[in-house]
């Protein structure tokens, strides 16, 4: 995607110890619909095509380091500041003399476009030695304030803790994202100091001191204020959340998928919806789902780790779990959970049922209330049901088990041997219809709440009878 053949190198700042996050971990394996931060922009800046990406971590980072991978990760020693990180990564760009992109890891959801544009700023003319992406935000507090010339150059970006009231009072704002010139970058580097009110190495000091050295610093402006909000605390976290659930909503109804409530419809960022889909209110998309055309989604579902064919009914109040997969014209009512386990086409688990660690054929029927019984307390069983079987409602089928095509299982029964072909197969307790046992009961019970009960006639005791 870059215009020109001249050699480009990502520089991702992550090093950061995310103090204002409070959260265990690097503030950049925070997750926005499910998926770290630092993967969201790796996949933004990767659309580019740079030479090099090299993410800089900080000690302790190992878990960033291995979802960076293969990115290179170079590690900052000590956390004194933006200006510092990126000093950590020149080692690995001695002889670099392309442009430097600058992104910082906080900033999740800032577009291959906006850095393509900030990349063509700096590549204006030779003289631009710096170029920034920034924004105008109604309210600019916490970022750094962009100070221009007459032309249009920053003559100095202010942190919010070192601005003076009127310098407060500016909205152009820094995202964080710079391109810069690669054959200078050290030399500017190397006069950065630390005299602020945080008493650390600011990358926004760049270009007051490009311009000392005679090198301009240009900015381009994105309108979009979302695609670059940087995440320091939780509230940040949940806004951004709340922006990126919203765009995948918007990209689904763009596609023309059918939502009455969209805002009460989680996406993950992986979640993909066929032609032709309804999802109602209420529904949670966990990671790995994947939702063919014409299915519909029925209220207050639960779906993570799930292939849906096409012309399926799911829920409402259904839930279904990761490694499952359903075919076409599949039927999945209200109160069932499903587990790890495939349904054959047009085969239909209607109600109050628990399908777990089954491979189930097509036109099945899979009664209320029964149950795949796949744990032992040990280990977990599978269940294998073919083409056609009728499962009567409240069976438990004892895995490991298999019930070959066409086989009836009648309801309430409890099946522990395998049930051949077109075979019934039945247990249960013997069953035995007792004339007037229940008037008698009823009759006994009333007489000993009396005070004076008179004795009963029958000598049947109603309670010492085996139920
Ligand atoms: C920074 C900018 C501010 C800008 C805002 C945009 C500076 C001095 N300030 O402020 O002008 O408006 O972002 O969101 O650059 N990091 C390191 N090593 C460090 C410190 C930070 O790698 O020693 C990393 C962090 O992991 C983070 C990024 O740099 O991903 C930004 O650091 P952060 O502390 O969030 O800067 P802000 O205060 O948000
Ligand atoms: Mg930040």
């Amino acid at each position: 995607m870059t215009a020109t053949n001249r050699p480009l190198a990502c520089v991702i700042l992550a090093a950061g110890k995310g103090q204002r996050m409070k959260s265990k971990g690097p503030k950049v394996m925070n997750e926005l619909l499910g998926w770290p931060m630092i993967k969201w922009l790796l996949e933004s800046v990767r659309r580019l095509e740079p030479d090099r990406i090299i993410v800089v971590v900080g000690p302790g980072m190992e878990e960033l380091v291995q979802a960076v991978h293969p990115c290179e990760a170079v590690l900052q020693p000590q956390q004194d500041g933006t200006g510092s990180a990126l000093k950590s990564a020149m080692g690995l760009l001695q002889k670099f003399s392309g442009d430097v992109l600058v992104i910082l890891g906080d900033t999740p959801m800032i577009t291959t476009a906006s850095l393509w544009h900030l990349i063509q700023a700096r590549r204006q003319s030779a003289d631009v030695g710096i170029a920034v992406l920034a924004t105008e935000m109604a309210n600019p507090t916490g970022y750094g304030r962009l100070l221009l010339d007459a032309d249009g150059n920053v003559v100095r970006i202010r942190e919010e803790k070192d601005a003076s009231l009127q310098e407060k009072q500016v909205r152009l704002v820094n995202t964080g994202a710079f391109c810069m010139d690669g054959k200078r970058l050290e030399r500017w580097l190397g006069s950065l100091n630390n005299r602020n009110a945080q008493k650390e190495y600011y990358i926004t000091d760049l270009p007051e001191i490009a311009a000392r050295d005679g090198y301009k610093t240009r900015v381009h402006v994105t309108f979009d204020n979302d695609e670059v909000r940087g995440c320091n605390t939780r509230a940040e976290l949940f806004a951004l959340e709340r922006i990126a659930q919203q765009r995948m909503r918007e990209h689904f109804m763009e596609r023309g998928v059918a939502m009455q409530d969209p805002q009460t419809v989680y996406f993950h960022f992986d979640t993909v919806l066929g032609e032709n889909v309804t999802i109602e209110p209420n529904v949670y998309f966990g990671p790995g789902v994947e939702i063919g055309d014409g299915t519909r989604v029925r209220a207050f579902s639960h779906l993570e780790g799930v292939k849906i064919g096409s012309k399926s009914v799911i829920g409402p109040f259904a839930r279904i779990r990761p490694g499952t997969v359903l075919g076409d014209e599949v039927r999945i009512g209200n109160f069932v959970e499903i587990k790890k386990s495939s349904i054959g086409d047009r085969s239909k688990v209607s109600h109050l049922g628990y399908v777990g660690d089954c491979e189930m054929g097509e036109d099945v029927n899979f009664g209320c209330g029964a149950i795949t019984v796949n744990y032992d307390g040990f280990e977990k069983h599978n269940t294998l049901i073919g083409k056609g079987v009728m499962v009567g409602s409240n069976s438990n089928l004892i895995a490991p088990l298999i019930i070959d095509d066409g086989a009836f299982i009648a309801a309430g029964s409890t099946i522990t041997q395998n049930v051949p072909a077109d075979a019934l197969s039945v247990s249960r307790a013997k069953e035995e219809v007792r004339k007037g046992w229940a008037a008698i009961y009823r009759q006994k019970k009333t007489e000993r709440t009396t005070k004076k009960p008179k004795p009963v006639k029958d000598k049947t005791d109603p309670q010492k009878v085996e139920s």
